[in-house]
């Protein structure tokens, strides 16, 4: 069959390497792709915003599945668009996509179904988003309501940052993704993230993972859209992960299905593990880049066979296998990301990365004159496996020092709070 992947992540070059191994996979077409999905597929600038364009592409390219990797296109309607044409998509519909593009449609639906979440208001102007906050407890989350590239969020430790979190959001900070929002009490306790894959009636889990959102080593700095994941999460039991699939996930899945907008692609929990057992802390609808590529490196399945199985209903028969290995992936980011990233710098040395065993995903790089260089914040996933996580992190940080790369930088601490 032929597919069609859209994106141009790590996130896609991890799907794009572990599809193209798939049996059933004939032709891999990437939109747009990068230059690491080159490697095991056709590139191709298609502009997936024009969805007229991507049906009439789907046509002529005899497109047997749609795999569409980032959050955007979802959120703007693209699998609405494929499924209308009966072209095989895994990814939600643009109303399933609001547990992701909405963070209030997401409270509101956990308050309804009491799916464990912290407690919360939400706000379409700044005087009264501002009333509340002095009236609470700090410290306070203050959540842009829409896509912000995982930025959106301030945890406020005082009265004077939470005010000013707000001003910046409905000042247009985040754009449109300000124009509503969310403010949150505060949950403590360790980050997990739990993927499901779904097929509007089943939610079959799919891995988990652990993420490491701040820019600078400790967990500090501002958020970022990730910079290091391993698999599997260090902090989920068992017992815990049927708790999640009980409370948070069924439930979720039952309710969506109950509002005429069953969930199909990967559901993707971000869990906060407390004293009162796990909360959720957002939903994506997609898969997490960098968790991603953690997940691609463990799953000994074929990926093409569980995704369609997704796209056609079919997945309570579906039991994917794994890897019992660890993995862990670091970001090498260009100097100024989060903020503003120098780009163009000269990247050498993969090859001797990879030589030590490890596997380099590309995401923000170009070929420019020949040579690889940087053209986003995010630029490189260096990803390893290991018969523990100790294992799997000197075996990436030995392959990270194998790249020459002036304007990069990456945590020296991706999976350190967890081997000590
Ligand atoms: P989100 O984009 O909603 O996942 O938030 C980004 C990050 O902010 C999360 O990964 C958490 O580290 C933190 N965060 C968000 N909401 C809360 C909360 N209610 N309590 C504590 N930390 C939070
Ligand atoms: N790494 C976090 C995310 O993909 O949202």
């Amino acid at each position: 069959m032929n597919i069609l992947l859209i994106g141009s992540g790590g996130r896609e070059h991890a799907l794009a390497w572990k599809i193209a191994q798939s049996p059933l996979c004939e032709r891999l077409i990437i939109a747009p792709g990068n230059p690491g999905t080159a490697h095991h597929g056709e590139n191709t600038a298609l502009d997936t915003g024009d969805h007229a364009a991507v049906i009439a592409f789907c046509h002529s390219n005899r497109i047997g599945l749609v795999v569409v990797g980032p959050e955007a296109p979802l959120v703007a309607g693209l699998s609405d668009a494929l499924i209308e044409a009966a072209i095989p998509v895994f990814g939600p519909t643009r109303a399933a996509a609001q547990l992701e593009g909405s963070k209030g449609f997401t409270k509101d639906l956990c308050r309804e179904h009491a799916i464990p979440t912290a407690a919360y208001a939400r706000f379409n102007n700044a005087p009264k988003a501002k009333a509340h906050a002095r009236v609470q407890p700090l410290p306070l989350v203050i959540k842009a309501d829409g896509l912000a590239a995982g930025k959106g969020v301030t945890i406020a430790a005082t009265l004077a940052e939470a005010l000013s979190a707000i001003d910046d959001c409905f000042e247009g900070a985040f754009g449109a993704a300000g124009a509503e929002v969310v403010i949150e009490q505060f949950l403590t306790g360790t980050e997990a993230s739990f993927f499901c894959i779904c097929d509007g009636a089943t939610a079959l889990p799919f891995g988990t993972a652990q993420d490491h959102k701040r820019v600078g080593d400790g967990d500090t700095g501002p958020n970022t859209g990730g910079m290091g994941a391993f698999s599997p999460a260090a902090n989920l039991t068992p017992e815990i992960e049927a708790e999640v699939m009980a409370r948070i996930i069924r439930p979720t899945l039952a309710a969506m299905a109950a509002r005429g907008t069953p969930f199909t692609g990967v559901l993707y929990a971000g869990l906060m593990l407390t004293a009162e057992g796990p909360q959720l802390i957002e939903y994506n609808t997609r898969f997490g880049d960098p968790e991603c590529q953690v997940l691609m490196m463990r799953l000994k399945t074929d990926i093409v066979a569980v995704l369609l199985a997704a796209a056609e209903g079919r997945l309570a028969d579906v039991s994917p296998e794994w890897h019992a290995a660890h993995a862990l992936t670091v970001v090498m980011a260009a100097k100024g990301y989060p903020g503003t990233p120098s780009k163009g710098g000269i990247i050498s040395g993969i090859d001797a990365a990879e030589a030590t065993g490890a596997r380099v995903f590309h995401a923000g790089t170009g070929i420019m004159d020949g040579a690889l260089v940087a053209t986003g914040g995010r630029v490189l996933n260096v990803t390893a496996m290991g018969a523990t996580l100790a294992e799997a992190q000197a075996a990436a940080y030995r392959a990270v020092d194998c790249i020459r790369w002036d304007d990069g930088f990456c945590r020296r601490d991706i999976g350190a709070a967890w081997t000590r």
